[in-house]
């Protein structure tokens, strides 16, 4: 398995695996419409025997923790194809991405999913809960990669409107 940057000769494949993965076609709305947007800071592809087996995006979003602008990203999409999981490559992808942002200058991060997976990385339902967001509870968590971004009173993120989410204003998510 290698892991690589997406090209766009992937993304018909991207969107078969996405609309599989989340049995819908949102996901793979939402990254057209963050390819379209020119918000993606990376999106990488695991590749097994030529066939792309698994996808991340990570793109911007804007944040600032008591005042300060901090360069946010937000982890969504992850998939990995039914007959390739529980090997590894959903962390590898992850893992990747992280170590990406890390590099690109990224201080913080953002994801919604489950606590019990997202956790392993570090992500903390805790640090994201003084983050004003359209999401609260559990499953709303933050990862600082330059450590402090997110210390202090508050702060607040804010999606692009690829994601949609202009009507579930302060959803929980608990
Ligand atoms: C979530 C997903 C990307 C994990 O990919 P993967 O390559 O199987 O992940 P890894 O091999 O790194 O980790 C697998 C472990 O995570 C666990 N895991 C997977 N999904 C989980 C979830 N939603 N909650 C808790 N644990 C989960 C598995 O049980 C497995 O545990 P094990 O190692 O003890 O067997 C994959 O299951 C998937 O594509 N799911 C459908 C789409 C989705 O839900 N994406 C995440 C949105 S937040």
């Amino acid at each position: 398995m290698m892991i690589r940057d997406e090209t766009p000769a992937d993304h018909a494949t991207i969107a078969a695996l996405l609309r599989a993965a989340f049995a819908g076609s949102a996901e793979a709305r939402l990254v057209e419409d963050l390819r379209a947007g020119g918000l993606v800071i990376s999106a990488l592809v695991a590749v097994e025997s030529a066939a792309v087996v698994g996808h991340v995006m990570f793109s911007r979003l804007s944040l600032e923790f008591d005042g300060v602008p901090r360069k946010g990203a937000s982890l969504a999409p992850l998939a990995v194809a039914t007959s390739h999981r529980s090997r590894g490559i959903g962390s590898s992808l992850v893992a990747a991405g992280l170590e990406r942002l890390a590099r690109n200058g990224v201080e913080a991060v953002v994801v919604l999913g489950s606590p019990a997976y997202y956790g392993r990385f570090g992500f903390s339902a805790e640090l994201a809960s003084r983050l004003e967001a359209p999401f609260r509870g559990a499953a709303f968590m933050a990862l600082e990669l330059v450590p402090g971004a997110l210390a202090g009173e508050r702060g607040s993120v804010h999606y692009p409107e690829a994601f949609g989410l202009a009507s579930h204003e302060g959803r929980d998510l608990t």
